[in-house]
């Protein structure tokens, strides 16, 4: 059963509230959101599983422990979640990195799917899904049942900032799913953009309108 958790780190409390502000430019709003992405990968990363491996140090034999299994891959949801991958690889950079381009029909609010390039082992990796924004849950919804499609089982979904309205979608249509999220806000508004939130992540991110 996927278990969904608000990181109360103060560093990242501390971060999400510096990208909230409209008055920060695109330079600052993306190495924020890199640094952001970069905490939550460690936070999230807790309970990855390890096994025993012997080691020769300098001095002596030992046994120290590793990552078990297979690597780990990230995968962004386009165009947004590009933003938070360098984060996620400054921790775990023997990651494969996919890419799932979808982007959300300004009327009809749903996930329209343009790209989907993925490692080709994916269905033997532990997959974290990136975006920083989970609004309706339409688009990460979409996106984890296009892994799902692959044969991905084990899946982890990140966010900077969500609303209740896309946890509560997420937990009905992929209740096996771990949701990290940086921040709870309060709702969505008439145009499904998080309350009080940031705006539009990916503009915000790579300057454009
Ligand atoms: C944003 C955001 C998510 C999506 C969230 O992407 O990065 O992918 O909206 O909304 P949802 O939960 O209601 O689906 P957008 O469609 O604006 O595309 P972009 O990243 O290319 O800007
Ligand atoms: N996508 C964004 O970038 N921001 C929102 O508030 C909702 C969806």
């Amino acid at each position: 059963m996927g278990n969904v958790y608000v990181m109360d780190h103060p560093l990242i409390q501390h971060k999400v509230s510096y990208i909230r502000r409209k008055e920060l430019g695109s330079k600052d709003f993306r190495a924020m959101v890199g640094e952001i992405a970069m905490l939550m990968c460690y936070e999230a990363t807790r309970d990855l599983k390890l096994q025993e491996v012997e080691i020769e140090t300098p001095i002596c034999k030992t046994i120290g422990k590793e990552l078990a299994g297979k690597k780990l891959a990230v995968v962004p949801i386009l165009r947004a979640g590009l933003g938070m991958v360098e984060g996620m690889l400054t921790m775990i950079p023997a990651a494969k990195v996919g890419h799932i381009g979808l982007y959300r029909d300004p009327d009809t609010l749903e996930p329209v799917e343009y790209y989907c390039k993925l490692p080709a082992d994916c269905d033997e990796r532990e997959v974290f899904v990136v975006d920083p924004m989970l609004a309706t849950g339409g688009s990460s919804v979409e996106a984890i049942r296009m892994l799902k499609d692959k044969g991905v089982k084990n899946i982890r979904f990140m966010c900077i900032i969500a609303a209740p309205e896309g946890v509560e979608r997420m937990k009905k249509e992929h209740p096996d799913v771990d949701i990290y999220i940086g921040a709870l806000d309060e709702h969505l508004n008439s145009h499904g953009y998080i309350v009080p939130g940031l705006g539009d992540a990916g503009d915000r991110i790579f300057g454009t309108k």
